[in-house]
């Protein structure tokens, strides 16, 4: 099962980012979610998608309605439950792929959310069989995002990937001309709109509907970004002669390789796809 969670650093720098909480925001509101519901967090991480949730479920007297935060990293919970100490939010500490066999009650939510992970289930049948548990369990709408897809490289973003690359392993004294270009994200088996379009349909969604949506990144969110260890284990893979280069090296080189990039590019921001995919039960 493809149940790799994260674990080198917290996700706070990229959800911190007000880009990042505006980004969770516009496409938890376009659900249209009324105060009453009752909501099904997937990979709900420290509470950011939770939040945007809350806002659509605040009544004339208060939150009306609930929210499950399915999270795997019990750390990112106990993270959660702080920031959301007050709010109706329960919690269940597993993985998507648990959800087939936590016996919910099928239309126990009336929508799913998956903000910004859905793209951590990486095998095709185990997709399958989150999206047609997601389905059982959900009973208006399931609407899931995501920027780690083939399709998310738009304008100079692809140049940018192959200098941030190259800028990285020469701060850590590795010679690139000698080793074959890293595999970056952009290289990695990854779906786009299309596969996951077809993912949902085959799972027995209906009215699917998908779309990509572009933003403009400030090199902040690179360097957020080049904190996920899962992120840096893709775009600066672990170099076999070199084992003295840790995980948490090659994330720094990373991070501190952004601004040199987009200083020698010129740019103040690049652009970025975010997918989004909704199906309904
Ligand atoms: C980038 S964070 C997104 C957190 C939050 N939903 C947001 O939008 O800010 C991705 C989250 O997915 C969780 N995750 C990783 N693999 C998962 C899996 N197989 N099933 C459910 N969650 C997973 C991670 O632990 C992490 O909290």
């Amino acid at each position: 099962m493809d149940k790799a969670a994260p674990s080198l650093v917290d996700y706070d720098p990229f959800a911190e980012l007000p880009l990042a909480q505006h980004i969770i925001e516009s496409f938890t509101e376009k659900l249209d979610i009324q105060p009453g519901s009752r909501i099904l967090d997937v990979g709900g991480g420290t509470g950011e998608s939770a939040i945007a949730i809350l806002k659509c479920l605040k009544g004339p007297v208060g939150w009306d309605g609930s929210v499950t935060l399915l999270e795997p990293e019990e750390r990112l919970i106990e993270v959660a439950q702080t920031r959301l100490r007050d709010a109706p939010v329960k919690y269940i500490h597993g993985y998507a792929q648990d959800l087939e066999h936590l016996n919910l009650d099928r239309r126990a939510f009336d929508f799913t959310i998956w903000s910004n992970g859905i793209h951590y289930v990486v095998d095709q049948k185990a997709l399958a069989n989150v999206l047609k548990a997601i389905r059982r369990c959900t009973g208006v709408k399931f609407r899931a995002w995501t920027t780690f897809m083939a399709d998310a490289y738009v304008g100079r973003t692809a140049r940018f990937a192959g200098l941030w690359v190259r800028a990285a392993y020469q701060r850590l004294g590795v010679d690139t001309k000698k080793r074959r270009r890293a595999k970056s994200m952009s290289m990695r088996r990854v779906r786009g709109l299309a596969e996951y379009v077809t993912a949902f349909s085959e799972a027995g969604f209906t009215d699917v509907r998908a779309g990509l949506e572009r933003f403009e990144l400030r090199p902040e969110v690179y360097e957020a970004i080049a904190c996920f260890d899962d992120y840096v284990e893709n775009a600066l893979p672990s170099i076999p002669d070199r084992p003295d280069i840790t995980l948490r090296m090659r994330s720094e080189a990373l991070v501190g390789s952004v601004r040199e990039v987009y200083d020698r590019l010129a740019v103040d921001t690049l652009p970025r796809n975010w997918l989004w995919v909704e199906g309904a039960p």
